[in-house]
Parts: C-alpha cells; sequence; structure tokens
C-alpha cells in the first residue's frame, strides 16, 4: 500500500499501459481518476478496479481540449480532494508513411494528442500542485522521444517534444517541490501496437530492434511508472527513463 490515499491521475487509462498503471496504483491504495475517450473501456476499467476493492472514478474527454483538461484537474480535486501523482499517458500512434508522404490531418492529429495535449495536462496539473506544495508528473514519452524510425516521424517529432517538455519543466518546477520525469518504452504489446495496419509486416523489424530478443510487456511499464511516483525516486528529475529492451543503447 505505498501510495495510500494519494490521488493519482492516469490519461489513456482505458486501455494498454494507462489502464495497467491505473490499476496498479488502485492496488497501492490509491485514489485513482481514469480518464480517457474511450468511455465503454473506461467503465469497464472502473469496474475492475471497484471490484478489488479499489476506490476510483472514470472521467470522459479528448485530452486535446483545454476547457475538458481543465475540468479534468477541477472534477478530481473535487472528488478526491488534492492531486498526488499523474501519469500523462494518452497517445495515439500513426500510419507508417515517410515524410513527404504524411497527410496533413494525420500530422495535426498526432500533434494534438502527443503533444499539446501532454502540455495541457501539465499545465493544469502543475498549476494545482503549486497550490498544494508539491506533486509527482510522469509523462509516457518512448524510446522514439531519443531514436528515431523510418515511417513514424510526426509521432517521433512529438515524443522528441514530450523529452523537452518534461527536462525543461523540471527545471522550472524541482524547487516547488514538484518532481517530473518520463518513462520511455519501447515497444510493448497493446492496442497500439496490435491494431496496427501492417502489423504482420512490422512486428519482425520491430523485434530486431530490441537486444532483449522480444517485445516488453505493460507491466514492465507499469513497474517503472510506479518506481518513479515513489519516495525512492525522489531525487529523480527530469530524468527519461528507458524500458525498451535495450533498443536505444545500440
Ligand atoms: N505500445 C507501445 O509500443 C508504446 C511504446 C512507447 C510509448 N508508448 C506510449 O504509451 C502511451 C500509451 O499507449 P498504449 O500503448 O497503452 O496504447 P493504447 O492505444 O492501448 O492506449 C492509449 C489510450 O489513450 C486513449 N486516447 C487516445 N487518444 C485520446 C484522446 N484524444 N483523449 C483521451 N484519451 C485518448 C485511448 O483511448 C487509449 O485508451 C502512449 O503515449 C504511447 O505513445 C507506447
Amino acid at each position: 500500500m505505498q501510495f495510500k490515499d494519494k490521488v493519482v491521475l492516469v490519461t489513456g487509462a482505458s486501455g494498454g499501459i494507462g489502464a495497467g498503471t491505473a490499476a496498479a496504483f488502485a492496488r497501492e491504495g490509491a485514489k485513482v481518476m481514469l480518464a480517457d475517450i474511450n468511455i465503454e473501456q473506461g467503465k469497464q476499467r472502473l469496474a475492475e478496479i471497484e471490484s478489488a476493492g479499489g476506490e476510483a472514478a472514470f472521467f470522459c474527454l479528448d485530452v486535446a481540449s483545454a476547457e475538458q483538461m481543465q475540468t479534468l484537474i477541477n472534477e478530481t480535486v473535487q472528488r478526491f480532494g488534492r492531486l498526488d501523482i499523474v501519469h500523462n499517458n494518452a497517445g495515439i500512434s500513426g500510419g507508417n508513411d515517410f515524410v513527404a508522404e504524411v497527410a496533413e490531418a494525420e500530422f495535426d492529429q498526432i500533434i494534438a494528442v502527443n503533444l499539446k495535449a501532454v502540455w495541457l495536462c501539465m499545465k493544469y496539473s502543475i498549476g494545482q500542485m503549486l497550490k498544494q506544495g508539491g506533486g509527482v508528473l510522469i509523462n509516457t514519452a518512448s524510446a522514439l522521444s531519443i531514436t528515431a524510425l523510418p515511417g513514424s516521424a510526426p509521432y517521433t517529432a512529438t515524443k522528441h517534444a514530450v523529452a523537452g517538455l518534461t527536462k525543461t519543466a523540471a527545471i522550472e518546477y524541482g524547487r516547488q517541490n514538484i518532481r517530473i520525469n518520463a518513462v520511455c518504452p519501447g515497444v510493448i504489446r497493446t492496442a497500439m501496437l496490435n491494431n496496427h495496419p501492417q502489423l504482420d509486416e512490422i512486428e519482425p523489424k520491430l523485434l530486431a530492434l530490441h537486444p532483449a530478443g522480444r517485445l516488453g510487456e505493460i507491466d514492465e511499464v507499469v513497474n517503472a511508472v510506479l518506481w518513479l511516483a515513489s519516495d525512492g525516486a525522489s531525487f529523480m528529475h527530469g530524468s527519461l527513463m528507458t524500458v525498451d529492451g535495450g533498443w536505444t543503447a545500440v
């Protein structure tokens, strides 16, 4: 129960990595606000947490909306009294096009969800944490915050930008008792991978990138996020913590 009575917000909590961290924080005693655009799956995740004895709520939003993000932070504080930890995690992938072929609409959407929304969540969460005297924020970045992969330019650009946001904010708010870090997963088996239109073609290529000889599992990222949120990580500020089977060590 290392997060007993802590208030945790997880975006992208209806599936994948976010659903994993939301459930794990709840198991460790936290009060968890699950936030996602997918209401059906979100309600399922909420029911699972509650039936395991956890305390949680679900809020449906598009993370790219400033108004909805601000309402989410207000609702979380109204419901649970404060905001101690944020896992700023919602994200989308793109197609497999090279730079000259990327459609403008796809580029704009990836920027909105993977970059602008990450900043919005930081903006309003940090505002609340400043009022309370501290907090912890973990962004889900990517191995593609550090390296690059052909066919992923918009996604890679946003994840590099999330690294920049993480480091800048960590420098700005460290003295206000707000710790800000990012987790950088390699390829993890979630819907993001499984729903890829060219999965059969890309999976062997992705596998070959990981010196561990396999892709990652959700719990392997969840463990890193929970540690970054814990007092054990008290001197971690502005780090990009890779959980990538060695991909970026190559
Ligand atoms: N799976 C991987 O290989 C991998 C690797 C590195 C980084 N990541 C990052 O991890 C994070 C989580 O991804 P995942 O693999 O769990 O994917 P996922 O698709 O399983 O989960 C993403 C969640 O975000 C939600 N979401 C998407 N757009 C949203 C929006 N506009 N508003 C609110 N919610 C929205 C989805 O509904 C979904 O529940 C993302 O930021 C992703 O870029 C994933």
